[in-house]
């Protein structure tokens, strides 16, 4: 039956679950993880998906170039949150660009729960307002520039009419800022790399990030480079993995430096088959690589909250391509290879240096330098790992592609691994720019893509249109095609795709609509058309509709 999952039937084959999934596992390559083979969701435990509940089941749209969020028949979006908000009873408002979301239920409900929500960068012409001749911002203006990154915690709920809202009256609801006190944990807390503080202002430049095993949420610090500069604060104190517990605030919001400083894009967490914590992370830079940490200590699920120490005491590693080898990232391994350059030896003395200079350390060790490695999904069907290379013009590679690690002995833990490319942008897939990853309970990767506002709809992404969701099989004879769910309003990306755990809302940030806009009077987008509103503003949606 294998060979029958051709590609129109994919469409009636989404939805039918488990058994089309085996079914269909049937027919895979010689790349076919042995525990698949099995027919079981061998990592499914990683996510509490034991039983598949719903799927999706949709006719796919065309790209257009409309300022809407255009979805399939049958589905419909409600706006829970917009940027300037009000969140929470005290008054604190959401932040701008909202990207990563991660859905926490409530007492289990698929219908209440918290949603954190990340967010990346500011606007001149909407948040703060033009910077001084000077080209330097006010003290007012770096006060909002910082206040509207970092995180929100929000309370959302599906109301009798089937509206996703925001619960403002909420007792969970409050923001996580750039001005926000964090913890550092883990060996460059306290040292001189980070002029010997433990304890550092704010997170900003919220990219993706992940959940943890003991729920909580993981946020990527990732382009923090002007916030710093604007705001005149110390560089190595950015660019981490930050920690917030969004049920409990008096779990300190905590940077853990264990995991290393470089341009985070995501924190994709799994279990070693010993059960040690992994979290695959790539570094969204141009030539620049994709790591993973190891725990020292294994994850003990009774232990819950207090298990966030396994993320302060391990071992970085950066993948080496072309060996298929992960590389430690150690000081004595960095020391032994700048032997007889001074000028390495003095950068690197101790672990703190190696994980504040991660890339430099991991480059020098001989990991692939790759094309700009965003987010990161380990299957939870097979644990093959899911990278999103989104693109590289320095190499030609305009489009991007999805790149699929298969580690040896389908363990989370093994030092080495084989790879392929999945799926690879271009005319030929119908999507350019893969960046933010998420799997359905059928085995499908739900992808999102992020062609810059610049240069969208012109030469060689013309065809593509705007920004969109694609849902992309990994499993059966459609493996790697590409089928786009949604398509973003004008210049924005959407990000963050979360479903809930039974699969019937789907939340989606709208990032940066009408980004190119140059009059504020004249908007290249006005998305979401707000009545009465001046400006577009980025927004998350709850997406509903999906089919049982
Ligand atoms: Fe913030 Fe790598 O996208
Ligand atoms: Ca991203
Ligand atoms: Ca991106
Ligand atoms: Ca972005």
């Amino acid at each position: 039956m294998g060979e029958e999952l051709n590609r129109r039937k994919f469409l009636t084959y989404v939805g039918t679950g488990v058994t089309a999934l085996t079914v269909a596992s049937a027919g895979l390559g010689a790349f076919t993880p042995k525990v698949e083979a099995k027919g079981t969701n061998a990592a499914s435990h990683l996510f509490g998906r034991k039983k598949k509940v719903s799927g999706v089941n949709f006719t796919p749209i065309k790209p257009t170039t409309k300022d809407e969020l255009v979805l399939p028949r049958g589905y419909k979006y409600d706006v829970v949150a917009s940027y300037g908000d009000v969140i929470n009873r005290q008054g604190e408002t959401f932040g701008y660009n909202n990207d990563f979301t991660m859905y926490f239920p409530i007492k289990g409900s698929n219908e209440r729960g918290l949603l954190w929500v990340n967010h990346e960068y500011t606007s001149d012409l909407w948040v703060t307002g033009p910077r001084g001749q000077n080209g330097k911002y006010t003290s007012a203006q770096i006060e909002k520039l910082l206040y509207n990154q970092g995180g929100s915690i929000i309370e959302v709920y599906k109301d009798e009419e089937g509206t996703w809202k925001m619960d403002t009256n909420s007792r969970f609801a409050r923001r996580i800022t750039g001005l926000t006190p964090f913890r550092l944990t883990g060996p460059a807390r306290g040292a001189d790399a980070v002029g010997n503080v433990t304890a550092v202002q704010g997170t900003f430049a919220n990219c993706s990030g992940g959940k943890t095993l003991w729920n909580t949420v993981l946020s990527a610090e990732e382009n923090y480079e002007s916030t710093v500069e604007a705001a005149s604060l110390n560089e190595n104190h950015y660019g981490w993995i930050v920690e917030v517990d969004p049920f409990n605030r008096s779990f300190a919001p905590r940077k853990h430096t264990a995991l290393g400083r470089f341009h985070h894009e995501n924190a994709a967490m799994g279990l070693t088959n010993d059960g040690r914590v992994v979290v695959y992370m790539g570094d969204d830079k141009k030539d620049a690589c994709v790591y993973k940490f190891i725990s020292k200590g294994k994850y003990i699920k009774s232990r819950k909250q207090a298990n966030s120490a396994l993320l302060e005491e391990g071992t970085l590693y950066a993948a080496n391509m072309s060996k298929g080898e992960w590389v430690a990232l150690t000081i004595e391994a960095v020391r032994e290879k700048a032997a007889g350059d001074q000028e390495l030896l003095d950068k690197f003395q101790t672990q703190a240096d190696v994980l504040v200079h991660a890339h430099d350390a991991a480059v020098l060790l001989g990991a692939t330098p790759t094309d700009r490695p965003e987010d990161v999904e380990i299957s939870p069907f097979d644990k093959s790992v899911f990278i999103a290379h989104t693109n590289n013009s320095n190499h030609g590679n305009i489009h991007g592609h999805i790149t699929r690690f298969l580690e040896a002995n389908d363990d989370l833990g093994s030092l080495t691994f084989d790879f392929e490319i999945f799926a690879a942008g271009g005319r030929q897939s119908g999507f350019s720019a893969p960046d933010n990853l998420t799997f359905d309970s059928e085995g499908n990767l739900w992808t999102v893509t992020d062609m810059s506002s610049g240069s969208m709809n012109k030469g060689v992404f013309t065809t593509f249109k705007n920004n969109g969701v694609f849902v992309i099989p990994t499993l059966g004879e459609s493996e790697g095609e590409a089928y786009q769910f949604a398509s973003a309003p004008i210049d924005a990306e959407l990000t963050g795709p979360c479903f809930t755990h039974d699969e019937t809302t789907l939340f989606l940030a709208v990032q940066h609509p009408g980004e190119n806009t140059e009059d504020i009077n004249n908007p290249t987008s006005m998305w979401p058309h707000r009545k009465g509103d001046n400006q577009p503003r980025p927004s998350v949606v709850a997406i509903t509709g999906f089919k049982y």
